[in-house]
């Protein structure tokens, strides 16, 4: 590391504050690019700090133009305080409570980090999460200092005549002259600063109440920009379907007047959970038939419950330190995907879930970025919104439900929820609740907090007929994270089956390991042996049902043994889990160059026979079985590989496979497309299922690439009636080189060229095609007049796309793809630091890939390391990522 580099915070280093914020009276006069910002803090010494005596205060502060400092009623001296770039210190406050008044100015024009207030087409608003509330004011920006907060806020009435803060509204009017006004805001709820927001504009709205299970009216709105409002009936009966489910399914209740959702089109996430005035980028707010697809919808459903469950997970009970942070997130995850479970099928959810753990979190968690679920050290939080925090993170809460059993969990959740109501808090808190509730010790299970990398179990069965039992030993590989070595065994719950001929669940008798209950066992040690007796045939194991943990299993199965759990299991999960395994294998065997290609064409052929199979099941539903048509992707192929990877190998034996898949599959495939028109839209899991499935259909039927099948592809997207529809064929004629793409790219960008949300899948479209054109395309896209750098959702649609779902052309074996890569990273780093580090993730799997790309991508790396001016965020990326 460079010299100047920023030190890393540690977890072993928290102190708790040295001063505590009781209440906080912010006036806040909004303009573009002179905001007046008067804070008033009521301030004591914390009791329970460990620093006695003649202690400094010092206030985190950011971008901050300070104005003057009043302590009780006293404007200080300049030499009674330091004003340093990352704060304010005073160097003797006062033994007793007192208070202080701050006045400093922002420029949120002129914020395009998008992190304090800034503006987002002519609306102010504020994003403060993790460390934002900084660049507002001074203050004790950590989230263990709650305080009670009072905002007003003051405007012009004319380009902001919504205002709106934390909590419930108490007061408005318009001042002397009349073209100014004002609104005061009351939370409350003691908060963390994070929590905190602020929003003023020219904005319409939707409306709609809520009353709770104790019988609290709530009023519930929705703001947009001006002729959208018909867009976000679909958030409005997402959030009251929320609101409901956490009062049937944890007792959790709302707590305000109102709850206030903000849509907004500059945002570097997708949406914030601010108390009472949840911020939303738009994307995740607006939906209509016409302008959104159906996954649209399901993220805007999933985001809207996200963020509306924080308010008892996150915000009434919040983290001590931000190494705390899967406390709230993955905890929030994890209710997000019971929530959206029980809106649709629990097994195509689980998939799903399944799906992005393994796309996302698996490849961090073996490369250089991983990181524990708890990490114990940071240089910038914002780098530590990731997969394994998020989703590991939850799924080590499922696995706690698993062990515990439902009941047990769902008493755990009420004492956190009843001991922790107000405070801030540690995993080991959230973990204690769960041991006391229950009796279980989880000391063991403490380690997944604490060890990164995903445990590999090696499993073996073996049976005697002889004596009718069967013996399975199950091994824990833990290979060595950044940073540790030697790792310690998990307690792992596996959920399981063994099938016997008839494909039924055997009755046994289980010796070793951990029984928890009928068909969940556990490991523990570095090799756990089980033992069944009255095993009445040669046994096909069923293994990780529900994908009980996040691990990956090495279990030598037939290839006859997965055409049985793919005919048989009686667990859906992971009859998709089989065949799922099942495709993976026979392309990675088709890169094989040793085995002979018509064994593994027959490969193929096996499991177009069972994929049929499953299509002519009618107790199947269509959501699930578009999920067995949707064949692992070259991106899933390439992580199994894991070295060596060479995405131009690996994309060709896909594209045989499937092609030989579609071949095979073509009767029944053209009868579902046939079949299956949709009529009227109804974005319902049914009518979803429905689309997904004939969708699906037609992308294997596209990969034959005949003359009809590109007259069908072209015709679907002329003939679409919903945005879903149209966006799939879209997407797959932009990947190859059909007479019409052209027709259909340039009729869509007519459509909707003054729409900005819709306009980003065209970007995306054109970004993810594998053609050899793409990366000339990407770059002449950057110059596109509806493209900007500053806009966080153009970056993600185009450069995003092209980074993290375009594998073959970012992987170029000429590095074209990494340098653009890095060049994007490094326009980008100075205008908004989050979104630049973000897209450096693309390279998390680069020490994969083989020596040649693998070279080529470390150079790019090192080009951005080398770069002067790098910020934080980008710097500790690339160091990470460098480091051996
Ligand atoms: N608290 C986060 C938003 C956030 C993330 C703020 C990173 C600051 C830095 C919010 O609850 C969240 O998790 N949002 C996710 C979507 C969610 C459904 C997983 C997001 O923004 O991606
Ligand atoms: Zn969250």
């Amino acid at each position: 590391m460079k010299a100047d580099n920023p030190k890393p915070v540690l977890l072993a280093d928290y102190r708790p504050p040295e001063f505590l914020i009781d209440s906080v009276h912010l006036d806040i006069a909004l303009a573009p690019v002179k905001t007046r910002v008067t804070s008033k803090l009521h301030i004591r010494r914390n009791p329970d700090s460990e620093a006695a005596g003649k202690v400094p205060l010092k206030l985190d502060g950011e971008l901050l133009k300070l104005e003057s400092v009043t302590l009780d009623g006293k404007k200080l001296k300049p030499s009674s305080y330091r004003v340093t770039e990352t704060g304010l210190t005073i160097s003797s406050p006062p033994k007793e409570p007192f208070t202080l008044e701050i006045v400093t100015t922002i420029n949120p024009k002129a914020n395009t980090a998008l992190q304090g207030i800034y503006l987002s087409r002519g609306v102010y608003c504020s994003q403060c999460e993790a460390q934002g509330f900084r660049r507002i004011t001074y203050f004790l920006d950590r989230p263990d200092v709650l305080a009670k907060y009072t905002v007003r806020l003051e405007a012009d009435v004319a380009t902001a005549p919504v205002l709106l803060a934390n909590g419930n509204p108490v007061e408005r009017g318009t001042l002397s002259g009349g073209d100014r006004h004002y609104a005061v805001w009351e939370d409350p709820h003691p908060k963390p600063s994070y929590l905190f927001a602020v929003v003023g504009g020219d904005l319409s709205s939707i409306a709609s109440t809520f009353t709770t299970q104790s019988g609290r009216e709530v009023d519930l709105r929705i703001y947009v920009e001006h002729g959208k409002e018909a867009r976000a009936h679909w958030a409005m009966e997402s959030l009251k379907r929320s609101m409901r489910w956490d009062e049937t399914r944890f007792g959790r209740e709302y707590d305000l007047d109102v709850f206030n959702i903000v849509a907004v089109s500059d945002f570097n996430m997708g949406a914030m959970e601010n108390k009472g005035l949840n911020i939303f980028n738009d994307r995740l707010i607006l939906a209509s038939p016409e302008t959104a697809t159906d996954a649209n919808y399901e993220s805007i459903e999933s985001v809207v419950a996200h963020e509306y469950f924080h308010n008892w997970t996150g915000n009434r009970i919040t983290c001590r330190d931000w190494f705390q942070l899967c406390l709230k997130e993955g905890l929030t995850v994890f209710r997000d995907q019971e929530f959206s479970a029980d809106q649709r099928s629990a097994t195509v959810q689980r998939i799903g879930d399944v799906r992005q753990l393994k796309a996302l979190q698996f490849p961090e968690d073996q490369g250089p970025l991983a990181h524990p679920v708890r990490p114990e050290s940071y240089v910038e939080i914002n780098n530590f919104y990731t997969p394994t925090v998020y989703e590991k993170g939850a799924e080590v809460v499922r696995m706690i439900e698993t062990i515990l059993g439902p009941e047990k969990f769902r008493a755990g959740m009420d004492l956190y929820f009843d001991r922790h109501d107000g405070q801030a808090v540690t995993i080991e808190d959230f973990v204690a609740c769960f041991e006391d509730a229950s009796g279980q010790d989880l000391s063991q299970f403490h380690r997944w907090y604490s060890q990164a990398g995903t445990p590999e179990l090696v499993c073996n069965l073996t049976y005697d007929k002889r004596k009718k039992s069967a013996e399975l030993t199950v091994h824990q590989v833990l290979k060595p994270s950044p940073g540790k070595a030697k790792k310690q065994p998990y307690f792992i719950p596996i959920s399981m089956a063994l099938l016997g001929e008839n494909g039924k669940e055997m009755d046994l008798e289980v010796e070793g390991g951990v029984q928890i209950r009928d068909g969940v066992v556990a490991v523990t040690d570095r090799t756990t042996t089980f033992k069944f007796k009255g095993v009445s045939s040669r046994p096909v194991p069923s293994m990780l049902r529900g994908f009980s943990a996040p691990v990956m299993i090495n279990m030598p199965l037939s290839d006859q043994d997965l055409a049985f759990l793919m005919h048989h299991d009686s667990d859906l999960f992971n009859r998709w889990q089989a065949s799922n395994a099942y495709a993976t294998r026979s392309i990675l065997a088709l890169l094989d160059a040793k085995r002979p290609k018509t064994v593994v064409a027959s490969k193929a052929v096996k499991l177009a026979d069972a994929l049929r199979y499953a299509l002519r099941n009618s107790d199947l539903d269509d959501a699930y079985k578009a999920e067995l048509l949707k064949l692992p992707s070259v991106a899933d192929v390439a992580r199994e590989k894991a070295t060596k990877v060479d995405h131009a190998a690996i994309f060709n034996e896909h594209r045989a496979f499937n092609r030989t898949i579609g071949e095979k599959l073509a009767e029944d495939l053209e009868a579902i497309y046939a079949a299956s028109r949709d009529n009227k839209f109804s974005p319902d899991a049914k009518n979803a299922g429905r689309r997904a499935l004939r969708n699906a259909a037609l992308s294997l039927l596209t990969t034959r690439g005949t003359k009809d099948d590109m007259d069908r592809l072209e015709a679907h997207y002329f003939n679409a009636s919903n945005m879903t529809d149209a966006c799939h064929a879209m997407f797959l004629i932009a990947g190859v080189d059909a007479a019409g793409r052209d027709g259909v790219l340039n009729d869509f960008f007519e459509r909707w060229k003054d729409d900005h949300l819709v306009i980003d899948m065209w970007f995306a479209a054109q970004a993810q095609s594998p053609r050899a054109e793409t990366l000339d395309e990407v770059k002449e896209l950057c110059r596109h007049p509806l493209f900007k750098i500053t806009t966080p959702n153009k970056v993600r649609a185009l450069i995003g796309t092209f980074a993290a779902s375009n594998p073959l052309q970012f992987n170029r074996t000429d590095g074209a793809g990494y340098e653009f890569l890095a060049d994007k990273v490094l326009e980008i780093d100075p205008l908004n630091p989050q979104v630049a580090a973000r897209m450096l993730g693309a390279f998390r799997s680069y020490r994969a890939l083989e020596p040649k790309r693998k070279t080529l991508a470390k150079a790019a790396l090192k080009r951005v390391a080398g770069a002067t001016k790098l910020s934080r965020d980008c710097l500790e990326m690339v160091t990470r990522m460098l480091d051996d």
